[in-house]
C-alpha cells in the first residue's frame, strides 16, 4: 500500500503539487505522511503521523521545484515519525519514498550497520543507505541507484532525490504500481494516475524491472538486466482514459462513505453501460473455458461469491470463487481455464499475484475493475468496467453493488448464448437493475432514521452475528465485514444453518443477530434459525422481503419484492448504513478506519 508522488516543476510550487498528490493518494494509507524537497542545495524532509493538512502548515512558504512525497500504511515498523517516509541516508543527502516490501532488508541492514546509522525500523531505510554506500564507492546517483535496486528482493515502487543532482528523480518499479507523467508544467511520478489528474498530458506506466530517470521536461526509461547492465527501453504509454469520469475528489472528512452509499442509485444506473453485443467476446471466452476461477479479496470476494451463484444458477458453468491470497494453494489451473479477477481499485497485490500465476499456466483473464488503466486492467485479456465512479471511503460500498450488476449482466448474456434463456431476458434483467436503482434510493430515504437509532444501540455491543443463506449468504458476510471495519465491533457472518454447529454458544439475552433473507429462497431454514436464536433471547434484526421472517424479528427492515437475482444489490444497503452510523455514533471516522487502506498493494 502507501502512496508515492514526485515532481520536477517549471515553477517553484513543488510542495503544493506534492500535498495535492498526497491528498489524492491518501486512500492508499494514512498512518503517517511526509515529503522531501531540495531547497538551496539541501534536502529538507518534513514528516509525521499527522494529517496532510497539519503537514501542510509545517511546510508553508517552502519554495522548491523538485520533491517527493509519501502517505504510509505501515508494514515494517509501527506508525511513528521516525518510521514515516521519506527516509534518508546518514548525511541526509539522499531522500527516498517506497511502496512495497523489501524482503531481504534484514540481511542488507546487517551488512551496512557497522558503517551506517539507521534511524527507523523500516525495510525502506536500507535503500537510502545502500545508495549512499555505492555513491561513496565512486558511483554517480544513477549508477548507485541501479546497483542498489538490483540487490533488492521483494516488491517496490521507489522515488528518490539526491542533493548533488537537484534536477533528477530516480524511480524503480517491481510489483508495486508506478506511473510517470509529463506536461509543460513538469515531469511527475505517482502511484496512480489520479494523483496526476490535471497536471500531465502524457502518461507512462513502468513495467517490473524498469528504472526511470526524470529530468526537467523529459523521462528516460531503462530495463535492469543485472547489477551492471541497464538497457534503455521505450516507455510504455498508457491512455489518459483513466481520468475519465473522475470528478473532483471528495475529502475524507467522514462524509465520503455516506455520500458513496447515497450514490448507489446513480452508480447502478451507470453500471448499465454495456450493450448486450459488447459482451459477446467475454461470453464466448467463458463458454469456451474449462473451469472459471473467480479471484478477489474482501468485499470484492463477497461479490465474487455472488458471481459464482449467478454463473452456476444461470449457466451451469463450472465456477469456483477463491480469496485471492489462497488461490495458488487451492486452484488447479489448466490452460483452457479462465480467471475472473474482481477488484475495485485494480491494484490489489494478492489479486495481481493470482492473475500472474494463472497467466503463466495459460489461463485467460477477464477482469472487473472500477479504475481504468489500473494494473489488473492492463494484465487482463478482457476488462469490464464496473463504472461506479471514484470511491474514496475505505469501505467498499457502491463498487460492491456495481460489481453485482456487471456480474448479473454477464451471466445473463452467457445463459442466452448457451440457449438457456431467450434473448429478451437480457432487457428484462437490465430493467430489473434499473428498477433496483430506483428502489435503492427509496430504501436509503426511508430507513436512514431507523438505522441511525439502531446504530446507537449496536454501538454498545461487543459482538454481532450476520446470518444468511444462498444468495444472501454473501450479504451476511459483507454486512459483517462492513460493521467490523467501520465500527471496530466484532462481527461474524456465516450460513444460517451453521449456528447450531458452534456459534450459538455465544448467544445470550440481547445478542444482536442480523438476518438477510429473500422470500424466494430457503425460507424454512431462515425461520428455524430465527427460532433457535429467539429461544436464547437474541435480539433479531431482519432485512428481508419475507413477511413471515419480518414478523419474527424485533426490528424489521422490509425490502421490496423484486427479481430475486437483484435483491443482493438492495439488501446490503441497510447493513452499509448501519456500519456507517455505528461508526459515527462511536465518534470514529468511517472514511478512514484504523489500520486499513483503500488499496492493498502489498501481499
Ligand atoms: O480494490 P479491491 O476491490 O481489490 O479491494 C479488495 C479489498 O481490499 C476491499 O474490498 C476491502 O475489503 C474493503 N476495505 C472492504 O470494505
Amino acid at each position: 500500500m502507501c502512496g508515492i508522488v514526485g515532481c520536477i516543476l517549471n515553477k517553484d510550487n513543488a510542495v503544493q503539487f506534492i500535498l495535492e498528490g498526497l491528498r489524492r493518494l491518501e486512500y492508499r494509507g494514512y498512518d503517517s505522511v511526509g515529503l522531501a524537497v531540495i531547497i538551496d542545495n539541501n534536502v529538507l524532509v518534513v514528516k509525521d503521523t499527522c494529517s496532510i493538512e497539519q503537514l501542510s502548515s509545517r511546510v508553508d512558504g517552502f519554495k522548491a521545484v523538485v520533491g517527493i512525497g509519501h502517505t504510509r500504511w505501515a508494514t515494517h515498523g509501527r506508525p511513528s515519525r521516525k518510521n514515516a517516509h521519506p527516509h534518508v541516508d546518514c548525511k541526509g543527502e539522499i531522500a527516498l519514498v517506497h511502496n512495497g516490501i523489501i524482503e531481504n532488508f534484514e540481511g542488507i541492514r546487517k551488512q551496512l550497520a557497522f558503517r551506517h546509522n539507521f534511524l527507523s525500523e523500516t525495510d525502506t531505510e536500507v535503500i537510502a543507505h545502500l545508495i549512499e554506500e555505492n555513491i561513496e564507492r565512486g558511483g554517480n546517483f544513477f549508477k548507485s541507484f541501479t546497483y542498489s535496486i538490483a540487490l533488492l528482493e521483494g516488491s517496490y515502487a521507489i522515488a528518490s532525490i539526491y542533493r548533488l543532482e537537484p534536477d533528477t528523480i530516480l524511480c524503480a518499479k517491481k510489483e508495486s504500481p508506478l506511473i510517470i507523467g509529463i506536461s509543460d508544467k513538469g515531469t511527475f511520478c505517482a502511484s496512480d494516475p489520479l494523483a496526476l489528474k490535471g497536471f500531465v498530458n502524457e502518461l507512462y506506466s513502468l513495467r517490473d524491472g524498469e528504472i526511470a530517470v526524470l529530468k526537467p521536461g523529459k523521462v528516460e526509461v531503462y530495463r535492469l538486466v543485472n547489477r551492471n547492465v541497464v538497457l534503455r527501453v521505450k516507455p510504455k504509454k498508457i491512455s489518459l482514459v483513466s481520468f475519465l469520469g473522475q470528478e473532483d475528489l471528495k475529502r475524507s472528512d467522514g462524509t465520503a462513505t455516506l455520500e458513496e452509499i447515497r450514490e448507489i442509485p446513480y452508480a447502478l444506473q451507470k453500471s448499465l453501460i454495456y450493450r448486450e453485443e459488447e459482451l459477446d467476446p467475454i461470453a464466448s471466452c467463458l463458454i469456451r473455458s474449462g473451469r472459471i476461477h473467480i479471484v478477489a479479496c474482501g468485499t470484492s470476494y463477497h461479490a465474487g461469491l455472488i458471481g459464482k451463484y449467478y454463473l452456476t444458477k444461470l449457466t451451469s458453468l463450472n465456477t469456483i470463487t477463491y480469496v485471492a491470497s489462497e488461490f495458488t494453494y487451492w486452484a488447479n489451473i489448466d490452460k483452457k481455464d479462465t480467471v475472473i479477477a474482481i477488484s475495485q481499485s485494480g491494484e490489489t497485490a494478492d489479486v495481481i499475484s493470482a492473475i500472474k500465476y494463472a497467466k503463466k499456466l495459460g489461463a485467460k483473464i477477464i477482469s472487473m475493475v472500477n479504475v481504468p488503466s489500473s494494473t489488473i486492467d492492463r494484465l487482463s485479456d478482457y476488462t469490464l468496467y464496473i463504472n461506479a465512479g471514484p470511491e474514496i471511503g475505505v469501505a467498499a460500498t457502491k463498487s460492491y453493488v456495481n460489481q453485482l450488476s456487471i456480474e448479473l449482466q454477464l451471466a445473463t448474456k452467457v445463459s442466452i448464448e448457451l440457449g438457456y434463456e431467450d434473448s429478451y431476458i437480457y432487457n428484462e434483467v437490465v430493467n430489473s437493475i434499473r428498477e433496483c436503482a430506483k428502489l435503492s434510493s427509496e430504501i436509503i430515504a426511508k430507513y436512514t432514521p431507523l438505522i441511525v437509532k439502531l446504530a446507537k444501540s449496536i454501538s454498545s455491543k461487543n459482538s454481532v452475528y450476520f446470518l444468511g443463506t444462498g444468495l444472501h449468504l454473501p450479504t451476511a458476510l459483507e454486512g459483517a465485514l462492513k460493521l467490523k471495519e467501520l465500527s471496530y465491533i466484532h462481527a461474524e457472518g456465516y450460513p444460517a444453518g451453521e449456528s447450531k454447529h458452534g456459534p450459538i454458544a455465544l448467544v445470550e439475552k440481547g445478542f444482536p443477530v442480523m438476518i438477510s433473507s429473500s422470500y424466494l429462497e430457503a425460507r424454512d431454514r431462515i425461520l428455524s434459525s430465527i427460532e433457535e436464536m429467539r429461544a436464547r433471547d437474541a435480539w433479531i434484526i431482519a432485512v428481508s422481503n419475507d413477511d413471515k421472517v419480518l414478523s419474527k424479528a424485533d426490528v424489521n427492515i422490509p425490502m421490496p419484492k423484486s427479481n430475486h437475482l437483484v435483491t443482493p444489490m438492495m439488501f446490503i444497503i441497510p447493513w452499509q448504513l448501519l456500519a456507517y452510523f455505528t461508526s459515527k455514533s462511536k465518534g470514529l471516522n468511517p472514511d478512514k478506519p484504523r489500520n486499513l487502506a483503500k488499496s492493498v498493494t502489498v501481499k
